[in-house]
């Protein structure tokens, strides 16, 4: 599994070049995996159509066989043929597609049963990424593509990700550069009169609502029948260093513990705003998350991975998982990271954080 060599396709983004693309295209419609960008985060393609092709993700993701994927298509009419019916629902929800949705419908008898880990529902999604898009027109076939990590690892915002999880498991990876979003999509299973968000993304219950004219059922309040995204109940988004989560009001306390564990020759990496690490007044040494550069001492050092310069949910979620990955290769024993406000594109960054984090303050 590890001899294989993978060929890196470096792309323009916005402009992808055919020539370029085409090898990876081909290989996908043959059963090969091909890992490419979209706006959320870097997914593992495979012909939908083809279970053998199917079967190879979860092994080379190590991912558990019931938790199924996400099957993507270029425009409206990729989806008609993998589902029994698309929903009114679906159909106002068509309007932020392409984008960070993913719609779960009744299944067609087209899509495999790998596909949909037995389930007779099946997820679609069109990605608003101009990549993702042309080599799935190229493929000319749906592309069941989950995020492009082994299982249990953050998913990947950038090319470098995806080669420390899969490096010499694949045979393509298409590198489009960062992805826009850097959280995976909004999933919502539309089968029924009410949209029930399954996993919160960057499309908001507020921008469902406004579509849709129903408020969405969220999944952990949602009636114990309502169907729910089998990777969710998974421990996710895991880097090698505890993490614990820090706001405000926990943030001195974090800070006197902090110390001493430095002191005691610890790593500490710290993501957050540079209000919040102002206020906890640590001083830290900074990290650069473009060149990845920090001065690494020998002994005990605390490292800051600052996204902006107050707190925002959106470019805190563009840019968690690459520091969580950052952090690791820094060799931290721990990483704080900033929690916000759960609402709007709030809610998909704080689900991240709280399946990464397995520490409160008081456990630290
Ligand atoms: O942004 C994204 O959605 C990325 C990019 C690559 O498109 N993909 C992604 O896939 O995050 P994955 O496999 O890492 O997550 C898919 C989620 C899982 O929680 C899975 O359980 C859920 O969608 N899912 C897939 N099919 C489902 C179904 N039929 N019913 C309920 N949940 C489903
Ligand atoms: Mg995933």
């Amino acid at each position: 599994m590890c001899s294989l060599k993978t060929i890196v396709i470096r792309v323009d983004a916005k402009n992808p070049e055919d020539t370029l693309l085409k090898p990876a295209a081909e290989a996908l419609k043959k059963g090969e995996l091909v890992a490419f960008p979209t706006e959320t985060v870097y997914g593992l393609g495979a012909n939908a159509l083809k279970p053998d092709a199917v079967a190879s993700i979860f092994r080379v993701k190590g991912r558990p066989a019931d938790n199924p994927l996400i099957v993507h298509v270029a425009d409206p009419a990729g989806l008609e043929p993998l589902v029994s019916e698309v929903t009114p629902l679906a159909r106002k929800l068509l309007a932020f597609m392409p984008g960070p949705l993913t719609l779960v419908l009744r299944r067609s008898k087209q899509v495999p049963d790998l596909v949909t880990a037995g389930l007779d529902t099946v997820a679609v999604r069109m990605p608003d990424h101009p990549v993702a898009r042309r080599l799935i027109e190229l493929s000319g076939v749906p592309v069941a593509a989950p995020s492009a990590n082994r299982s249990g690892r953050p998913s990947p915002t950038q090319a470098w990700h995806v080669l420390q999880d899969l490096d010499g498991r694949i045979p393509y990876l298409v590198d489009g550069g960062p992805c826009q979003y850097g959280l995976e999509s909004t999933v919502v299973d539309v089968t029924g009169p009410k949209p029930v968000i399954l996993r919160p993304g960057s499309i908001t219950a507020a921008m469902i609502l406004s579509v849709t004219g129903v408020s969405p059922v969220l999944q952990d309040t949602a009636d114990a029948d309502v169907p729910r995204a089998p990777g969710m109940k998974y421990r996710h988004y895991a880097p090698k260093a505890r993490v614990a989560i820090v706001d405000e009001s926990t943030g001195p306390a974090i800070a006197a513990k902090i110390r001493g564990l430095i002191s005691n020759g610890k790593r500490i990496g710290v993501f957050a705003c540079e209000r919040l690490i102002r206020e906890m007044g640590l001083s830290c040494i900074p990290v650069d998350a473009h060149t990845e550069k920090a001065t690494v001492p020998a002994d005990g050092a605390c490292f800051s991975l600052v996204y902006g310069p107050e707190p925002d949910a959106e470019k805190a979620g563009q840019a968690l998982f690459d520091a969580l990955r950052i952090l690791d290769s820094l060799g931290c024993d721990l990483i704080i990271a900033e929690g916000l406000p759960a609402e709007g594109i709030g809610s998909a960054y704080m689900n991240r954080l709280r399946k990464a984090a397995c520490l409160d303050e008081k456990t630290l």
